[in-house]
């Protein structure tokens, strides 16, 4: 048999040491992609969920070991009442037509996100998809849903208080424990496509240090190619976490 080819690539190979371990992103632009292409918002999304499956391949192609996504609001309630129906509707087909094969893939599926307020059936679809997978190791896929990063930090204090943990106890790293990604490290890298400027609510915490991509690509169209893009930008970056650059060669 003859052996398999390399397919031929102009895209530079990664350095592993420089690929972010965790990426989070928002994931912007459907209902315009759906404008732009004269289609109803419903296509849009139906796109850009496709688009999902692509990146969640590409993701683990290329050595990430967290994707967090943001998939529905806390905000996202005040769209019009069918198109938050539509959004729920996606999540619960996507779990019961891609749970098997993610399972098959070693995708660890958590939710993060409050779960009042989902429709009971929704919440027990996620609880089984998360359990289904919890041992998984490949890749940990957090679905933001009914996610809002105020809100995240709110029930982390509560929480904190309700555990009775007295106030001198309290610093960063405890309130960082507390929150919905406790035991994961904070994304290294958040990409916003559709030309967005803004975090809107997300990851508010854990992207204190983050570093941020934006690309005006809708999300539907938001490939593999513009991933590996976006991943070699990461690469160049030269992150300081509020140190100087003379401080940083002395440590390397
Ligand atoms: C932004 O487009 C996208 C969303 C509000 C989330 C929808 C995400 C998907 C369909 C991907 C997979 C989803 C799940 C639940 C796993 P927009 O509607 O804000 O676009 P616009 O800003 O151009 O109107």
């Amino acid at each position: 048999m003859a052996a398999a080819v390399p397919e031929k690539t102009d895209t530079p190979i990664l350095e592993p040491d420089r690929v972010p371990k965790h990426v989070a992103i928002i994931m912007d632009g459907n209902g315009r992609w759906a404008k732009s292409h004269g289609l109803p918002r419903t296509e849009g999304h139906r796109r850009g969920t496709d688009n999902l499956r692509r990146i969640l391949e590409s993701s683990v192609e290329f050595g990430i070991e967290i994707l967090t996504i943001y998939a529905f609001s806390t905000e996202n309630w005040r769209r019009p009442p069918l198109e938050v129906r539509l959004l729920m509707g996606i999540l619960e087909m996507v779990i019961d037509r891609e749970l098997k094969e993610l399972h098959a893939n070693g995708v660890q599926i958590r939710h993060i996100g409050e779960m009042d307020g989902i429709d009971p059936k929704l919440q027990r679809k996620i609880l089984y998809a998360c359990d289904y997978t919890k041992d998984n190791t490949r890749l940990i896929l957090n679905v933001a849903f009914n996610y809002g990063g105020r809100d995240e930090i709110v029930h982390a204090v509560r929480r904190i208080i309700n555990a009775g943990i007295p106030a001198d106890q309290v610093d960063a790293a405890l309130i960082g424990k507390y929150l919905y990604t406790g035991d994961l490290p904070d994304p290294d890298l958040i990409i916003r496509t559709s030309g967005e400027l803004r975090v809107s609510n997300f990851l508010i915490w854990q992207g204190a240090y983050s570093e941020y991509y934006a690309t005006s690509v809708y999300w539907p169209d938001f490939s593999k190619e513009e991933l590996h893009k976006a991943l070699v930008e990461y690469g160049h970056r030269k992150r300081r976490f509020g140190q100087t650059d003379d401080q940083l060669e002395a440590e390397e």
